[in-house]
């Protein structure tokens, strides 16, 4: 019989019934369902209220950047990261920057966008005045749908009408909201859709769409730091970085890449705190559309020959609310880095952002990256070559003085061992 993707009720069975149905499918072993079975500290029975058809969790490892000082306060950062060398990268450069204080951070209010799409609109001109002389009812309106935030003195703060060259029929109407120390999307939806037939009434227009922006660019972060050329390898290093940085600031096809290095370190620890790191990637990369700097971060040589690194980055990140509180992992994480609110949080994230993007861009810009993430992605290699945890180091070792690091010498090294 024809196999089929189509099962079903498959939301409504137990996991160990769908891992039925996925080992029939897939023509999975029973040691591979067994593999599947096991789980870590989040219980499966846990999983399963967490998002839908769940089968298993998977693990990541979560590791420690050491040496922070983010605003003179010493951090230990946790990250989770499949990638080898970003937590020693991260680590590092945080290293050579404490010998200048570390690095000094500020965040922006933690004020979030919500969009209310409305088409068909009669005449653009008299739906913006009218819009406008309404202001304060429409944020006292959406100011109902959250007490917390209204005893904070926070929530909706302010409204702005947004136009589109070429489409007269439509405006975007943007609500301002400080959501505190929520990453706020619950609130802003719901606020959204809670005033858009307010919004329809005033205009005579129909609403589209109505949901946050996760370009939030009043919650931005700032970080700077010292990084000391005779601890990077002396001047032509640091020119070096500040050339590749001019070429990324440019040019979209480094400006990715040089930007993921950033997120290399900001999706770890996101991740460590169970934060949406998908907002936070679409956040940082639609960022430059609106300053017209496509690099994150800039770096420049100061007086002293010294290198200075700074970042500038929309950072929509929670403490309260959404999953960071529900598992002990994420907790736990948080109580290791040991912020307060959600301000300390993107603060520490913007550091670490700056952090490992030095990291990248020194060893690039000196003997480039391959041969300290080689002996690093060697460990892997032995791994899959059925190495056990107690021997990779020796495995790696002898791949590294045969000077060939790929799995076939890696199987052949560890049959040899066995
Ligand atoms: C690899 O994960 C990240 C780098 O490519 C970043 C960069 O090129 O700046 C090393």
């Amino acid at each position: 019989m024809e196999k089929q993707s189509k099962i079903s009720g498959f939301y409504k069975k137990t996991p160990e019934e769908r891992l039925e149905i996925v080992k029939k499918f897939s023509e999975l072993s029973e040691s591979e369902i067994e593999t599947l079975r096991k789980t870590g500290s989040m219980e499966i029975q846990h999983a399963d209220k967490l998002i839908e058809n769940v089968i298993s969790t998977i693990e990541i490892p979560l590791g420690i950047a050491t040496n922070f000082i983010v605003n003179g306060k010493e951090y230990l950062v946790p990250m989770a990261v499949e990638e080898p060398s970003v937590i020693a990268a991260c680590s590092n450069a945080a290293r050579i920057a404490r010998e200048r204080g570390g690095f000094r951070s500020e965040s922006s209010g933690p004020v979030m966008i919500g969009q209310i799409q409305i088409v068909n609109i009669p005449s653009r001109e008299s739906a913006i005045q009218s819009l406008m002389l309404k202001k304060e009812a429409i944020l006292r309106e959406s100011n109902t749908r959250s007490q917390t935030l209204s005893r904070l003195s926070a929530g909706a703060v302010d409204m702005e009408i947004r136009t589109f060259e070429g489409i007269d029929d439509m405006i975007v109407v943007h609500i301002f909201v400080d959501v505190r120390d929520a990453m706020g999307a619950n609130v802003v939806n719901s606020m959204c859709e809670h005033v858009a037939p307010i919004v329809e009434d005033i205009t005579g227009g129909r609403s589209v769409l109505r949901i946050l922006s996760n370009l939030s660019v009043r919650r931005v972060s700032r970080s700077r730091a010292t990084f000391p050329k005779e601890l990077i390898g002396g001047t032509q290093i640091v020119r070096n970085i500040v050339r590749a940085c001019e070429l990324a600031n440019i040019d979209p096809y480094r400006a990715a890449t040089h930007n993921k290095g950033i997120m290399n370190g900001i999706d770890a620890v996101i991740l460590a705190t169970m934060n949406d790191w998908r907002s936070v990637e679409a956040n940082a990369h639609t960022y430059g559309h609106v300053t017209g700097n496509l690099s994150l971060t800039k770096f420049e040589e100061d007086r002293n020959g010294d290198l200075v690194g700074s970042i500038e980055i929309p950072l929509a990140v929670g403490t309260v609310g959404g999953t960071t509180g529900t598992v002990e992992k994420a907790k736990i994480s948080r109580k290791i880095l040991g912020v307060e609110n959600s301000t300390d949080l993107a603060n520490v994230l913007a550091a670490v952002g700056l952090a490992q993007n030095f990291a990248a861009l020194r060893a690039l810009c000196d003997e480039g990256i391959q041969r300290g993430h080689m002996s690093l992605h060697a460990r892997n290699i032995a791994l899959e070559a059925g190495a056990r945890p107690e021997e990779v180091d020796a495995v790696v070792s002898e791949m590294i003085m045969e000077g060939k690091i790929d799995r076939k010498t890696a199987e052949t090294i560890v049959k040899r061992m066995h």
